[in-house]
């Protein structure tokens, strides 16, 4: 039986205001929970026991999956009442492991939106005979990660998280944020203590000898951490850009959840999501945007590249382009919000007040 241990219990602090209520992975991407996608995901593979290693806003799993049944898997919840970074979640899963010693246990980051093939995963750790196997990808501008050089064999050869010197920047693989681990290697993490898995675990396995194996994958991979990414995720699950067994729907050019209502004369396009009970009015165009339960998007509006939470309003002719507005958030009419831009939960904006802007 293949296990893996899925964090999930981080803040999400640069998908606010999105998380100041819903934990990253429970965000709604393509109409589900984003966790919802990895889950299926790892069940296609073969994963059977899943441990979710909760902190923030722990109490909001468990409601949503259950026992795992309804996804075809076992999950058990552990929670830090202290979030422990990632190295201190790994651990603190140990206990509900059921694997033997030499047994593999898979880790995933639980914003990781990847097309890795995990069995091919697991029989390269399995040959390679590594204490831990890591996902590796290759991006253009690797500053913003932690690189990860290896050998010819694929021997991992460093450990470099966020370089800031150019001569630090000696490849472009980087940490893709899914692992293999031999389950011993997993209890040598100290307990009950803050870990970064990153910047701590590894770099100290390298420097007591340890055999870490990278694996570079070239398949969709993208780090769902900002609020543009996670509206690309979305985008590109509702497309079928990259498959997803939990997409409710055939990919197509938008997904409607049950109770959406879009008025004739409106445009939906690029892979939007229009949540339950949400609303869109004649003449707006929609693109590539998620559209939370019981939005409402009014006449003329133009939305690309956005998020609107739940119960938002966003008045007529108003143009979102990459810009995120909270639960429960009025944009007026006439308003231009761009780049970035977010609009706190609750708060108004008056009609024509911002154009251009980040808020
Ligand atoms: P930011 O605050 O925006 O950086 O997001 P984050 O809190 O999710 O941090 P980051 O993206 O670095 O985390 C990578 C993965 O590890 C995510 O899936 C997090 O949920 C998870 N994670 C990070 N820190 C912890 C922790 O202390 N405990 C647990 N259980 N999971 C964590």
């Amino acid at each position: 039986m293949t296990e893996a241990v899925l964090l999930v219990g981080g803040k999400g602090t640069r998908l606010r205001p999105l998380t100041l209520t819903t934990p990253k992975p429970m965000v709604p991407a393509a109409g589900v929970p984003f966790l919802a996608h990895q889950l299926a995901r790892a069940r296609a593979a073969g994963v059977r026991h899943v441990v979710l290693a909760t902190s923030y806003l722990a109490e909001v799993f468990e409601p949503y999956f259950g026992d795992g049944s309804a996804h075809g898997l076992r999950l058990t919840y552990v929670t830090e009442d202290e979030p422990l970074g990632t190295g201190g979640a790994i651990r603190g899963a140990a206990d509900a492991l059921e694997a033997g010693p030499a047994d593999p246990v898979l880790v995933f980051n639980g914003d990781i939106l990847t097309g890795l093939d995990i069995r091919a995963l697991l029989a390269r750790h399995e040959r390679a005979r590594a204490d831990v196997t890591l996902h590796l990808t290759r991006v253009a501008d690797p500053r913003a990660f932690g690189l990860v050089p290896t050998d010819a064999d694929g021997r991992v050869l460093a450990f470099t998280e966020k370089p800031r010197r150019p001569e630090e920047i000696v490849t472009d693989q980087i940490n893709a944020g899914a692992y293999v681990f031999r389950r011993e290697v997993v209890g040598s993490i100290p307990a009950g203590r803050p870990v970064s898995v990153e910047r701590e675990t590894f770099p100290g396995l390298l420097a007591g000898g340890a055999l870490l194996h990278g694996v570079v994958d070239a398949s969709y991979w993208l780090d769902l951490g900002r609020p543009a990414a996670f509206v690309r995720a979305s985008a590109d699950l509702v497309r079928g850009v990259i498959g997803s067994p939990a997409l409710p729907g055939e990919p197509g050019e938008y997904l409607l959840l049950p109770g959406a209502h879009v008025e004739d004369g409106a445009r939906l396009h690029g892979g939007t999501v229009v949540g339950a009970g949400a609303y869109v009015a004649a003449g707006a165009d929609v693109e590539g945007s998620v559209l939370l339960d019981g939005a409402r998007i009014g006449q003329g509006a133009r939305v690309r590249a956005a998020m609107v939470g739940r119960g938002a309003r966003v008045g007529p002719r108003t143009v979102l382009d990459g810009a995120v507005v909270g639960d429960r958030a009025e944009v007026g009419a006439d308003n231009e919000l761009r780049d970035g831009a977010r609009v706190w939960c609750g708060t108004a904006i008056p009609d024509a007040a911002i154009r251009f802007s980040a808020v």
